[in-house]
């Protein structure tokens, strides 16, 4: 068995108690996992304004302190779209999350499951739909990427349906890939390639490359021998370029929603206009996000764009988010903005990476106490009633 805070030979070995923070998660992660993938996760598209913005607008919503309020019996359970969960905290579909631990979307899956919140495996996982349903009991959920191919999008809804996905998360920001310096810079690929470059990458992060080399689940799993004319999946950015779909539309909403004919989730709202548009399609809820700042660079934060949404649609349709959560005071404070639920990416992600499962569960550990304390010291028990009343101003 391998000790949670491995690090590298001729790393600095700093004194290591439990991880209280988010941020102490991804210390973890980026000494245990080579760098292109540590750096796929935590970059953003071309400057990284709006990863940024996504980050630091948190700090303009500011709380109201509220005092001499019974705070006994607190409840942070509630649904998003009619499935309980434990808080209003979803694991978000991330890409390639089994190259920052072997086996990362079974481990974090099976995680979100004891802790009671779902799992959003993605279309570019590296474990594969059929995979996580064998270690799992209860209903995931799936999101998809649309692609040229129509067959195998058919293909993949019915592979989510017949593993009994509860749920699939359309994303619709995604038909063409925001530049990712350091992906480009990194040479990205998974599996990843064997030249020197890479090579490095690895032999310092041993302990990755040990368990890695127990898993055969190196490439992606979903797509792998189900799609025809794959020519390069090992590079992300060719992959997408050849095979998403950029005239995905409106119309592709609709015939997507019949034939999967489950709870639907349309992922990638940043405006009022399109969430309009989301309202009218039928679908059950919509998530305000910018892809973690990893599309258009220059577009404001989800948090600051979160209200004005709320306000447009928040009546027609359940309103999620995600995008800069890093503690579960954020949690709050986009609950208090209107969200019925929010999704953590790189928060699980550098928990996997840090320590497997036990990490995914440290991050949602790390974020329910937080959220509990903080919703107490704002005069509240009980998460439905978290509403605007606990928001003092924001500085948008
Ligand atoms: C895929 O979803 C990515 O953002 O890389």
């Amino acid at each position: 068995m391998l000790a949670d805070d491995e690090t590298a030979p001729g790393e600095e070995v700093p004194i290591m108690s439990k991880p209280l923070t988010i941020a102490d998660l991804k210390t973890r992660a980026r000494r245990r996992v080579p760098k292109m993938f540590f750096d796929y996760a935590d970059s953003g598209s071309w400057t990284e304004e709006t990863y940024r913005a996504n980050e630091e607008d948190f700090a303009k919503v500011k709380l109201r302190q509220r005092v001499l309020v019974d705070m006994t019996n607190r409840s942070l359970a509630t649904t998003m779209v009619g499935q309980e969960t434990s808080m209003p905290v979803a694991l978000a579909p991330t890409g390639l999350c089994g190259m920052q631990h072997a086996d990362g979307e079974m481990l974090a899956a099976k995680a979100a499951e004891e802790f009671g919140v779902p799992f959003t495996l993605s279309t570019m996982s590296i474990c594969s739909i059929e995979d996580v349903a064998s270690v799992t009991s209860k209903p995931f959920w799936f999101q998809l990427y649309v692609m040229k191919d129509r067959d195998f999008i058919n293909n993949l809804i019915d592979r989510a349906k017949a593993a009994n996905c509860s749920a699939l998360m359309l994303t619709l920001d995604l038909q063409i890939l925001g530049q990712r310096h350091k992906d480009l810079r990194n040479g990205l690929s998974a599996p990843p390639k064997w030249t020197v470059h890479h090579g490095i990458q690895l032999a310092t992060k041993p302990f990755w490359c040990m368990d890695m080399l127990r898993t055969k689940r190196r490439g992606f799993g979903n797509i792998v021998g189900h799609a025809k004319n794959v020519s390069d999946l090992s590079s992300l950015s060719s992959w997408t370029a050849e095979q998403f779909d950029p005239q995905l539309s409106w119309k592709d909403v609709a015939w997507i929603k019949e034939r999967w004919g489950g709870k639907l989730i349309l992922k990638g709202i940043l405006d009022e206009e399109d969430a309009r548009a989301a309202a009218e399609s039928g679908a059950d809820a919509i998530v305000v996000s910018n892809h973690g700042g990893r599309q258009l660079d220059g577009a404001l934060s989800s948090i600051s764009m979160l209200p004005r949404i709320v306000d447009a649609v928040g009546d027609k349709i359940e309103v999620h988010f995600d995008g800069g959560i890093r503690s579960g005071q954020d949690v709050l404070k986009a609950v208090a903005l209107g969200a019925r639920g929010t999704y953590i990416g790189r928060p699980y992600l550098y928990g996997l990476g840090a320590m497997g499962k036990a990490g995914v569960t440290t991050a949602l550990e790390i974020i329910r106490k937080e959220m509990d304390v903080t919703m107490a010291l704002c005069g509240k028990r009980d998460i439905h009633t978290v509403d605007r009343s606990v928001i003092a101003e924001t500085r948008f």
